[in-house]
């Protein structure tokens, strides 16, 4: 298991003298806070360190001690995985170029020119071992959570209902949260069911208008090119250059990206903190992060409209399902779908939180507020590792139906209500617009006025 392998990793690490300007934990590069949607979930919860089991029980508190959970929905995104293709091939490149072009005298170069790259092209995006240990640990983690909810009656009486992506990634963390349940509640042998739906999983692959005028059209992410090539990103491109002796020429944003993100795949798939990580300070991993959290608002937040309207689909999803539930509750009917697992993407979820207004800074990200947003709310690091989870919770309660968030198995509040606890008919006026409009279909066409900005 993974989390084992951690302490003989920082045994090696040490006798190798591999310790960063500033570790935080032994073992943990000190820039792994900034790793992005390449981060670990442990990173944004670092009480699992100590308990991978472990839940805030002061986070996953009922609206009151007289109220009853009734339902939930988690929509997570897969777990640790392989870079893709694509990444791989930049990965070589620029280990490549230190190979043959690095010099100087740098403790960590003998280190940089031993190190053997492994990564294959046809690993492209693959869920790995730490991937599916991400899922098996969040799904029993959800036990814990919902323990009348998640149980095994439910779970064999067909009301916990699992919906995923098609992709590989995907389904492999399906089956690996399902492995989780079934290991909690020591069931063996039987194939749990899942649904493959890409409509409702992979809505940024039909959804024309968010096809043309964000993912291929180059000027949708103008911010981030600018920022890419601005006095930040070339200060880090030098620095990077200086400490391996290259030419300043030579080191590209390509390659910064791919000497960064090489530490955070190390460390997230291997559980080791690489001579990659040397060539990165502190101040270094705030600009790439920065650059990183650029790319996700523009092309999946807040920077263009139909970016979250695209989720409508989702949202819709959703909210049908609470909807039914609170029904039968009203009725006095046994709830038909106790619990909803939905497995998708960061494309999936990051669009959905962003339609729900959550996460949202007074000031847009641009290529010149790095400084002044250096506390912005919108940080993927924390909002979007790799099992990153939405889970919408609906409880009876005496005065009525009431609903919790959590993201990442803390509570937030909804933009607009009072208190992380409110009647989910407060919820609904307060979503009424979009309720009764975002449509998918009129959302995602090309030319009409809805979706724009
Ligand atoms: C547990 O949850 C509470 C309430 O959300 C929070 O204030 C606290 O910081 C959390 N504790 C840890 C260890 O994360
Ligand atoms: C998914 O899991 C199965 C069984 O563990 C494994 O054989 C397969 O290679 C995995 N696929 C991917 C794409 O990781
Ligand atoms: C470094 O950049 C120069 C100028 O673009 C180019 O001619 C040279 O081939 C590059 N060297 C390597 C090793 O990529």
């Amino acid at each position: 298991m993974v989390e084992k392998l951690l302490p003989t990793v920082f045994i090696v690490y040490l006798s190798s003298c591999y310790v960063t300007a500033t570790p935080r934990e032994p073992g943990i590069p000190a820039i792994a806070r900034y790793f992005n949607t390449k981060g670990r979930y442990e990173e944004v919860n670092p009480y699992l360190l100590d308990d991978i089991l472990a839940i805030n029980s002061s986070a996953v508190k009922p609206p009151a001690p007289t109220c009853t959970a009734v339902h939930f929905t988690a929509i997570i995104r897969h777990g640790t995985r392989f870079p893709t293709s694509g990444n791989i091939r930049k990965i070589g490149a620029f280990d490549n170029l230190v190979k043959t072009e690095a010099n100087g005298d740098s403790s960590f170069l003998p280190e940089l020119k031993a190190w053997k790259m492994w990564y294959k092209e046809d690993m492209d995006g693959r869920l790995v071992a730490k991937g599916r240990a991400d899922h098996r640990h969040l799904a029993r983690r959800l036990v814990k959570t919902f323990p009348s909810l998640l149980t095994k009656e439910n779970l064999q009486g067909r009301r916990v209902k699992f919906i995923t992506s098609s992709k590989h990634r995907c389904v492999n963390s399906t089956l690996a949260f399902q492995q989780g349940l079934k290991e909690e509640f020591g069931i063996e042998g039987e194939d749990l069911e899942f649904t493959v739906n890409d409509a409702l999983m992979r809505f940024f692959d039909t959804c024309a208008r968010l096809v043309e005028t964000v993912e291929k059209n180059k000027k949708a992410v103008e911010e981030v090119t600018r920022f890419n090539s601005g006095p930040e990103m070339n200060r880090v491109q030098e620095k990077l250059a200086d400490r391996l002796q290259i030419p300043y020429v030579n080191v590209t944003m390509d390659g910064v990206e791919a000497a960064f993100y090489l530490c955070a795949y190390e460390f997230t798939i291997r559980g080791v903190t690489s001579p990659w990580c040397q060539l990165f300070d502190e101040s270094d991993a705030q600009v790439v992060e920065y650059s990183g959290d650029l790319k996700q608002y523009w092309k999946k937040g807040f920077g263009h409209d139909i970016n979250s309207k695209a989720s409508c689909i989702l949202f819709h999803n959703l909210f049908n399902r609470l909807n039914a539930v609170a029904s039968q509750i009203k009725a006095g009917q046994p709830v038909s779908e106790v619990v909803t697992v939905q497995i998708g993407h960061a494309e999936t979820l990051l669009p959905l939180l962003t339609l729900l207004g959550l996460f949202k800074d007074n000031t847009i990200l641009t290529s010149t507020n790095f400084a002044s947003q250096l506390g912005r709310a919108f940080r993927c690091g924390q909002i979007m590792p790799y099992a990153a989870n939405l889970l919408v919770a609906l409880y009876e309660c005496p005065d009525g139906v009431r609903l919790q968030v959590r993201v990442n198995e803390k509570p937030v509040t909804l933009p607009g209500l009072a208190g992380p606890s409110p009647l989910y008919e407060d919820v609904k006026k307060q979503y009424h617009q979009l309720l009764t409009g975002c449509d998918q279909d009129v959302v995602c066409q090309l030319n009409n006025s809805q979706g724009q900005n």
